[in-house]
């Protein structure tokens, strides 16, 4: 694998410019806006709601008019596969006067949202899901403001942070999220909170007087999507790949000390932090890896990059482990599970536990059919896989990459192809 090549940009950042763009009040342009289905999914969402917005050549423009000009949606908003669409977008309509209600696809109408119904419910809003704790999401809308609380987030989730802060800004006095084991950062960064730490927790308030700039931005490059092809060029002989203009903010990549503990050789060069997020380009070579052990407060801040981290793993020597990430279970699929038949299924000796798996690394067999389950992430992990399996693999659902990375196969071709 060699070559130099661009990422969309990163899909977190992407759902809050668009979001904090609509509660801004003034213009908003965003540069290297992702056409992933998940960030659009927000747009769409944001349009139903009444915010103008156009979207051409990656270049996002949104009007925004303030917290309280949103509209009463004809219909129901669809978060399609997208989580985070639906715990941040509930955070904003829970302060609203009018009604609502927030549906998605069979994969999110598993997921648990209890842990934002609870909250937002605790603020006074009128908000309800299914018995389960499920979506459909229902918000009556409320002509009071909401309740300011102080809340300690009991699973470290920068979803639940962001709906919680945000519905703060629909409150009355102050909203406090205390975090006891760190998560992606961006709602921080972008709207400017206030982070107090003390001991080990960070304290991160907002109240309704929280002022939203609109503004200007180039998105950076997704390190979620970086980390595949910094993994096929680690598992890759004779490759030198450089990924440019990747957020480098140190919530996201942690997987790179993962790899570096399993001695992946890579380097960052041309730092830089233009617009609040440090970013930079990774140049990753062939590399002899190790199995190494991930667990504790670490998941958190790898959540997303551990289908990818092992099949790093699995091209790996020794033994590849992953603890305390039970989490993985509420993701697209359950990533514990699916990770783990991909893996038998390429032959390799993997047993799953509770919170995560242990498997034996070597070479991977191949010949086999693997599937996604609707996940983006098992997707493009599936296609690194397949580029270091002996035997031909194949892969069902492939499009659900779409979610993240629609040109992803493109991209990997792009590289494979000037061997
Ligand atoms: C995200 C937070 C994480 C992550 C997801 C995006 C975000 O989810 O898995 O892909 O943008 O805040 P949780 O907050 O549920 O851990």
């Amino acid at each position: 694998m060699r070559g130099e090549i661009e990422l969309p940009g990163d899909k977190s950042i992407a759902h809050r410019a668009a979001l904090f763009a609509a509660l801004a009040k003034g213009e908003s342009l965003f540069e290297n806006f992702p056409d992933s289905n998940d960030p659009l999914t927000t747009v769409e969402c944001l349009e139903k709601l009444g915010i103008q917005y156009e979207y051409a050549g990656k270049t996002l423009w949104i009007q925004g008019r303030g917290p309280f000009s949103f509209q009463c949606p004809k219909d129901v908003l669809d978060a399609k596969n997208s989580g985070t669409t639906m715990r941040l977008l509930a955070g904003i309509l829970a302060g609203q006067s009018f009604p609502s209600i927030i549906t998605g696809d069979n994969s999110l109408l598993k997921r648990p949202m209890r842990r934002i119904i609870k909250q937002l419910a605790m603020m006074n809003a009128r908000i309800s899901g299914t018995r389960k704790g499920t979506a459909p999401i229902k918000i009556r809308g409320t002509n009071r403001p909401l309740k300011g609380i102080n809340y300690e987030l009991p699973v470290a989730s920068a979803q639940v942070k962001t709906a919680i802060l945000l519905a703060g800004l629909y409150a009355t006095g102050t909203t406090t999220v205390i975090e006891k084991i760190p998560t992606r950062d961006h709602t921080e960064r972008m709207l400017g909170l206030r982070v107090q730490k003390f001991g080990r927790k960070n304290y991160i308030s907002i109240n309704k007087l929280h002022q939203i700039p609109p503004s200007r931005m180039t998105i950076p490059g997704d390190p979620s999507s970086a980390a595949f092809f910094i993994v096929a060029a680690l598992i890759t002989p004779h490759s030198e790949v450089m990924i440019k203009n990747v957020s480098l903010n140190p919530t996201r990549i942690m997987f790179l000390n993962i790899l570096k503990r399993m001695h992946g050789i890579f380097e960052i060069v041309n730092k830089r932090n233009p617009d609040g997020e440090p970013i930079g380009d990774i140049i990753a070579k062939s590399s002899k890896l190790q199995g190494c052990s991930v667990g504790g407060e670490e998941i958190p801040l790898v959540i997303d990059e551990i289908p990818i981290l092992a099949i790093a793993g699995a091209n790996a020597g020794g033994t590849f482990t992953v603890k305390n990430a039970e989490e993985l279970r509420n993701k697209e699929s359950d990533r514990i599970s699916s990770v783990v038949a991909n893996l038998a299924a390429l032959g390799v000796r993997v047993e799953e536990t509770t919170d995560g798996f242990a498997l034996e690394g070597g070479s991977l067999h191949g010949g086999a059919s693997l599937d996604s389950y609707g996940d983006h992430r098992l997707a493009m992990a599936s296609v690194v896989a397949g580029l270091s399996a002996r035997k031909e693999i194949t892969i069902k659902n492939m499009q659900a990459a779409a979610v993240s990375f629609p040109n992803f196969m493109d991209t990997i071709k792009m590289i494979t192809n000037n061997n």
